[in-house]
């Protein structure tokens, strides 16, 4: 072969590497490899993507506030929470009476994120956990929030239909879902308007409200059919269940147990590890 077919060769196989590992960040490669990826990425996750603490709040936190203003305490889920940038957000805001749960597949981007939340006096609890599969019983939270991760979801469909079980009637859904540009590189991996429009109708989620935000994102408010019944619950051991048989799971000194399996799930540096 000529040296002009083994340059192409080689430009073409590094533009494949580029999609794959740099602008789709493993998504074609599987979960396994997105998740190394935020493993490795980690530490220098935040200072990557400079986040402005005071958009954040004025674009995600505040909104979400209005909207669970007849809530008390409200109980919220971050799905795939990374470095915890929708849990401080909220955890930041003087009015905040609510607690959370930042789940996400990645120990640790969940690390960072304990670092942010610790001196919050344990309102946001963290798990280690793939978002497939969510480990709580049906309709525990006030809202459920997603930020910048749907198109990471092995299965989207799956992912927010998991989304949708878990939301209380009545509940807030918080998603971004990538438009403009960036959908070029990414096929099958990101939604038209109407296409989740009326996926999120078949959820039982109305009201879908959807504002453009950060460029390459439209940030997707719904609301859960149904309004609101009784006292949310109040922390997480009354909505986390034992993500291999379902059962509830009770604290043991360093460990949560499953009541019904035995199984024991560590804490692994203040993170609740459900791996399984
Ligand atoms: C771009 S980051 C967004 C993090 C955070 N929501 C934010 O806005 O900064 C994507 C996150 O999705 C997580 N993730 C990817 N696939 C996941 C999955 N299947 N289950 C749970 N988390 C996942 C990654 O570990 C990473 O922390
Ligand atoms: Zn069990």
């Amino acid at each position: 072969m000529s040296f002009a077919i083994w340059a192409a060769l080689a430009f073409l196989l590094a533009g494949l590497g580029y999609w794959l590992l740099v602008l789709t960040e493993g998504v074609y490669l599987g979960p396994r490899v997105v998740r190394l990826l935020y493993d490795w990425g980690a530490k220098s996750y935040d200072e990557i993507k400079e986040f402005d603490v005071g958009k954040d709040a004025w674009h995600l936190a505040i909104p979400l506030e209005r909207r669970l203003k007849d809530w008390k305490c409200p109980p919220i889920l971050d799905v795939a929470t990374g470095t915890g940038r929708m849990l401080l957000a909220l955890l930041r805001r003087p009015g905040f009476e609510g607690w959370l749960v930042g789940l996400d597949a990645s120990l640790p981007m969940l690390r960072v994120a304990r670092e942010k939340v610790q001196g919050y006096g344990g309102r946001a609890s963290l798990l280690w956990k793939d978002a497939s599969r969510l480990p709580f019983a049906d309709g525990s939270f006030a809202a459920v929030t997603c930020i910048e991760a749907l198109e990471f979801m092995p299965d989207q469909s799956l992912a927010l239909q998991e989304m949708a079980r878990v939301l209380a009637p009545g509940g807030v859904l918080l998603l971004s879902n990538r438009v403009g540009r960036d959908t070029f590189f990414l096929p099958g991996r990101t939604f038209g308007r109407e296409e989740l429009k009326s996926l999120l109708a078949s959820l039982s989620l109305g009201d879908v409200q959807v504002k453009r935000w950060q460029e390459c994102y439209d940030l997707v408010w719904a609301q859960k059919r149904g309004s609101p019944g009784g006292k949310p619950p109040q922390n997480l051991s009354e909505v986390l269940l034992c993500p291999r048989c379902g059962s509830s799971l009770a604290r043991r000194s360093e460990a949560m147990g499953c009541l019904n399996c035995d199984h024991l799930y560590p804490f692994v540096d203040g993170v609740l590890s459900l791996e399984v």
